[in-house]
Protein backbone atom coordinates (compact mmCIF):
# COMPACT_ATOMS: atom_id res chain seq x y z
CA UNK A 1 0.00 0.00 0.00
CA UNK A 2 1.17 3.46 -1.06
CA UNK A 3 -0.03 6.02 1.59
CA UNK A 4 0.07 9.44 0.83
CA UNK A 5 -0.90 12.27 3.61
CA UNK A 6 -2.69 15.23 3.32
CA UNK A 7 -2.36 17.89 5.76
CA UNK A 8 -4.46 21.02 6.36
CA UNK A 9 -2.59 24.03 7.74
CA UNK A 10 -4.43 26.86 5.80
CA UNK A 11 -6.46 27.91 8.79
CA UNK A 12 -5.60 31.22 10.41
CA UNK A 13 -5.67 30.36 13.95
CA UNK A 14 -7.53 33.34 15.08
CA UNK A 15 -8.33 31.54 18.40
CA UNK A 16 -4.51 31.07 19.55
CA UNK A 17 -4.38 34.60 19.04
CA UNK A 18 -0.97 34.58 17.37
CA UNK A 19 0.68 37.25 14.44
CA UNK A 20 0.97 33.95 12.18
CA UNK A 21 -0.91 31.22 11.13
CA UNK A 22 -1.27 28.69 13.80
CA UNK A 23 0.32 25.81 11.43
CA UNK A 24 3.91 27.79 11.81
CA UNK A 25 3.34 28.85 15.61
CA UNK A 26 6.51 27.43 16.89
CA UNK A 27 6.30 24.29 19.21
CA UNK A 28 9.32 23.95 21.36
CA UNK A 29 11.37 25.93 18.39
CA UNK A 30 9.44 23.67 15.45
CA UNK A 31 6.44 24.61 14.11
CA UNK A 32 3.38 22.62 14.57
CA UNK A 33 3.18 21.67 10.76
CA UNK A 34 7.03 20.49 10.43
CA UNK A 35 6.33 18.26 13.71
CA UNK A 36 2.81 16.91 11.99
CA UNK A 37 4.70 16.03 8.61
CA UNK A 38 7.82 14.29 10.90
CA UNK A 39 4.88 12.07 12.65
CA UNK A 40 3.18 11.24 9.66
CA UNK A 41 6.50 9.97 7.60
CA UNK A 42 7.71 8.05 10.79
CA UNK A 43 4.30 6.37 10.36
CA UNK A 44 5.03 5.18 7.37
CA UNK A 45 3.33 7.45 5.21
CA UNK A 46 5.45 7.97 1.38
CA UNK A 47 4.49 11.34 0.96
CA UNK A 48 2.49 14.53 2.21
CA UNK A 49 0.89 17.70 0.33
CA UNK A 50 0.81 20.56 3.01
CA UNK A 51 -2.43 22.86 2.28
CA UNK A 52 -1.56 26.32 3.02
CA UNK A 53 -2.70 29.85 3.29
CA UNK A 54 -1.96 31.18 0.04
CA UNK A 55 -0.35 34.81 1.22
CA UNK A 56 2.28 32.55 3.46
CA UNK A 57 3.13 30.21 0.67
CA UNK A 58 6.57 31.32 1.35
CA UNK A 59 7.24 31.15 4.96
CA UNK A 60 5.70 27.43 4.40
CA UNK A 61 7.84 26.68 2.01
CA UNK A 62 11.24 27.66 3.71
CA UNK A 63 9.86 25.64 6.80
CA UNK A 64 8.65 22.49 5.28
CA UNK A 65 11.14 19.53 4.92
CA UNK A 66 12.34 19.10 1.02
CA UNK A 67 9.86 16.51 -0.86
CA UNK A 68 6.65 17.76 0.69
CA UNK A 69 4.18 19.12 -1.76
CA UNK A 70 2.64 22.54 -0.83
CA UNK A 71 -0.74 23.77 -2.45
CA UNK A 72 -2.78 26.82 -1.80
CA UNK A 73 -5.90 26.19 0.58
CA UNK A 74 -9.14 27.35 0.51
CA UNK A 75 -11.83 29.44 2.75
CA UNK A 76 -12.92 26.11 4.73
CA UNK A 77 -11.50 23.03 5.81
CA UNK A 78 -13.61 21.24 3.48
CA UNK A 79 -12.05 23.54 0.68
CA UNK A 80 -8.74 23.21 1.41
CA UNK A 81 -8.58 19.17 1.94
CA UNK A 82 -10.21 19.18 -1.53
CA UNK A 83 -7.24 21.31 -2.90
CA UNK A 84 -5.25 18.94 -1.29
CA UNK A 85 -6.79 16.05 -2.69
CA UNK A 86 -6.15 16.99 -6.56
CA UNK A 87 -2.37 16.82 -5.31
CA UNK A 88 -1.84 14.00 -4.57
CA UNK A 89 0.76 11.93 -6.17
CA UNK A 90 -0.59 9.01 -8.79
CA UNK A 91 1.25 6.37 -6.92
CA UNK A 92 -1.08 6.93 -3.71
CA UNK A 93 -3.55 4.08 -3.11
CA UNK A 94 -4.41 5.23 0.33
CA UNK A 95 -4.88 8.99 1.77
CA UNK A 96 -4.40 10.09 5.14
CA UNK A 97 -6.10 13.54 5.94
CA UNK A 98 -4.21 14.97 8.83
CA UNK A 99 -4.50 18.60 11.04
CA UNK A 100 -1.51 20.55 11.09
CA UNK A 101 -2.78 21.59 14.14
CA UNK A 102 -2.06 18.03 15.90
CA UNK A 103 1.61 18.26 16.59
CA UNK A 104 2.43 15.71 18.72
CA UNK A 105 0.66 12.93 17.26
CA UNK A 106 2.44 9.31 17.97
CA UNK A 107 3.70 7.18 14.97
CA UNK A 108 1.98 4.32 16.56
CA UNK A 109 -1.91 6.13 15.98
CA UNK A 110 -0.90 6.48 12.57
CA UNK A 111 0.33 3.08 12.13
CA UNK A 112 -2.77 2.19 13.59
CA UNK A 113 -4.99 3.87 10.55
CA UNK A 114 -2.25 2.70 7.71
CA UNK A 115 -3.22 -0.81 8.92
CA UNK A 116 -6.82 -0.43 9.67
CA UNK A 117 -7.02 0.74 6.21
CA UNK A 118 -4.46 -2.33 4.62
CA UNK A 119 -6.78 -4.78 6.24
CA UNK A 120 -9.57 -3.32 4.23
CA UNK A 121 -11.32 -0.54 5.33
CA UNK A 122 -12.40 1.91 3.09
CA UNK A 123 -12.42 4.67 5.96
CA UNK A 124 -10.72 4.98 9.44
CA UNK A 125 -10.79 7.12 12.16
CA UNK A 126 -8.39 7.49 15.44
CA UNK A 127 -11.40 8.01 18.30
CA UNK A 128 -11.23 8.27 22.20
CA UNK A 129 -14.17 8.13 24.72
CA UNK A 130 -15.77 10.48 26.15
CA UNK A 131 -15.28 10.90 30.16
CA UNK A 132 -17.12 13.65 30.90
CA UNK A 133 -20.89 13.90 31.69
CA UNK A 134 -22.20 15.12 28.33
CA UNK A 135 -25.77 17.70 28.25
CA UNK A 136 -27.83 19.05 25.56
CA UNK A 137 -29.21 22.90 26.41
CA UNK A 138 -31.42 24.74 24.72
CA UNK A 139 -31.11 28.57 23.77
CA UNK A 140 -30.90 29.59 27.14
CA UNK A 141 -27.94 27.50 28.30
CA UNK A 142 -30.38 25.66 30.56
CA UNK A 143 -29.57 21.83 30.49
CA UNK A 144 -32.36 19.85 28.45
CA UNK A 145 -30.84 16.32 28.62
CA UNK A 146 -28.37 13.85 29.57
CA UNK A 147 -26.83 11.90 26.64
CA UNK A 148 -25.68 8.55 27.45
CA UNK A 149 -21.54 8.79 26.97
CA UNK A 150 -21.13 4.84 26.34
CA UNK A 151 -21.44 4.61 22.48
CA UNK A 152 -19.91 8.53 22.38
CA UNK A 153 -17.02 8.80 20.81
CA UNK A 154 -13.95 11.91 20.40
CA UNK A 155 -13.05 12.05 16.70
CA UNK A 156 -8.99 12.64 15.91
CA UNK A 157 -6.99 12.87 12.58
CA UNK A 158 -5.41 11.26 10.88
CA UNK A 159 -8.21 9.66 9.17
CA UNK A 160 -7.26 7.36 6.44
CA UNK A 161 -9.46 6.52 3.38
CA UNK A 162 -9.21 4.51 -0.05
CA UNK A 163 -8.04 6.84 -2.34
CA UNK A 164 -10.67 6.59 -4.87
CA UNK A 165 -13.25 6.07 -1.98
CA UNK A 166 -12.19 9.64 -0.64
CA UNK A 167 -12.03 11.00 -4.33
CA UNK A 168 -15.32 10.00 -5.19
CA UNK A 169 -17.22 11.05 -2.25
CA UNK A 170 -15.81 14.75 -2.66
CA UNK A 171 -16.50 14.46 -6.57
CA UNK A 172 -20.20 14.17 -4.98
CA UNK A 173 -19.95 17.00 -2.30
CA UNK A 174 -21.58 19.91 -2.92
CA UNK A 175 -19.00 23.08 -4.06
CA UNK A 176 -19.59 24.77 -0.96
CA UNK A 177 -20.98 22.15 1.82
CA UNK A 178 -18.83 23.10 4.84
CA UNK A 179 -17.77 19.89 7.04
CA UNK A 180 -15.17 19.66 10.07
CA UNK A 181 -13.67 16.12 9.13
CA UNK A 182 -13.11 14.18 6.13
CA UNK A 183 -15.09 11.07 7.75
CA UNK A 184 -18.31 12.87 7.43
CA UNK A 185 -17.35 13.44 3.61
CA UNK A 186 -17.73 9.71 3.15
CA UNK A 187 -20.06 8.98 5.32
CA UNK A 188 -22.52 11.02 3.08
CA UNK A 189 -21.68 9.32 0.42
CA UNK A 190 -23.00 5.92 2.72
CA UNK A 191 -19.47 4.63 3.17
CA UNK A 192 -19.07 2.48 6.75
CA UNK A 193 -15.99 4.65 8.46
CA UNK A 194 -14.31 2.38 11.14
CA UNK A 195 -12.51 3.50 14.52
CA UNK A 196 -9.04 2.39 15.81
CA UNK A 197 -7.62 3.45 19.48
CA UNK A 198 -6.18 7.56 19.66
CA UNK A 199 -4.45 9.05 21.48
CA UNK A 200 -4.38 12.16 24.29
CA UNK A 201 -0.99 12.85 22.43
CA UNK A 202 -3.45 13.72 18.93
CA UNK A 203 -5.17 16.77 20.67
CA UNK A 204 -5.92 19.74 18.82
CA UNK A 205 -4.11 23.09 19.29
CA UNK A 206 -6.59 25.62 19.34
CA UNK A 207 -6.32 28.07 21.83
CA UNK A 208 -3.55 29.36 23.96
CA UNK A 209 -3.62 27.07 26.61
CA UNK A 210 -3.33 23.91 24.51
CA UNK A 211 -0.34 25.87 23.79
CA UNK A 212 1.04 25.62 27.09
CA UNK A 213 -0.07 21.99 27.46
CA UNK A 214 2.14 20.45 24.59
CA UNK A 215 4.81 22.15 25.75
CA UNK A 216 4.67 20.83 29.25
CA UNK A 217 4.29 17.44 27.74
CA UNK A 218 7.28 17.95 25.37
CA UNK A 219 9.59 19.27 28.54
CA UNK A 220 8.02 16.00 30.73
CA UNK A 221 9.40 13.57 27.85
CA UNK A 222 5.73 12.17 27.37
CA UNK A 223 6.01 12.94 23.40
O1 LIG B 1 -10.17 25.34 12.76
P1 LIG B 1 -9.73 23.95 13.09
O2 LIG B 1 -8.76 23.90 14.24
O3 LIG B 1 -10.84 22.95 13.19
O4 LIG B 1 -8.87 23.49 11.83
C1 LIG B 1 -8.38 22.18 11.73
C2 LIG B 1 -7.27 22.16 10.69
O5 LIG B 1 -7.80 22.58 9.42
C3 LIG B 1 -6.13 23.12 11.05
O6 LIG B 1 -4.89 22.42 10.95
C4 LIG B 1 -6.27 24.24 10.02
O7 LIG B 1 -5.03 24.80 9.60
C5 LIG B 1 -6.96 23.54 8.84
N1 LIG B 1 -7.75 24.46 8.01
C6 LIG B 1 -7.46 24.56 6.64
N2 LIG B 1 -8.16 25.45 5.85
C7 LIG B 1 -9.11 26.25 6.39
C8 LIG B 1 -9.42 26.15 7.78
C9 LIG B 1 -8.72 25.24 8.56
O8 LIG B 1 -6.58 23.85 6.15
N3 LIG B 1 -9.74 27.11 5.60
Amino acid sequence: MHAAAIVAAAGSGSRLGADLPKALVPLAGRPLVCRAVDALLDGGVAEVVVVVPPAQRAEFEAALPAGVVVVDGGATRTASVRAGLAAVGPAATAVLVHDAARPLTPPAVIARVLDALAAGAPAVVPVLPVVDTTVLVDADGLVTDTVPRAPLRRVQTPQGFDRATLEAAYAGLEADAELTDDAAVVRRAGVPVATVAGDDLCAKVTVAHDLTLAELVLRAGDA
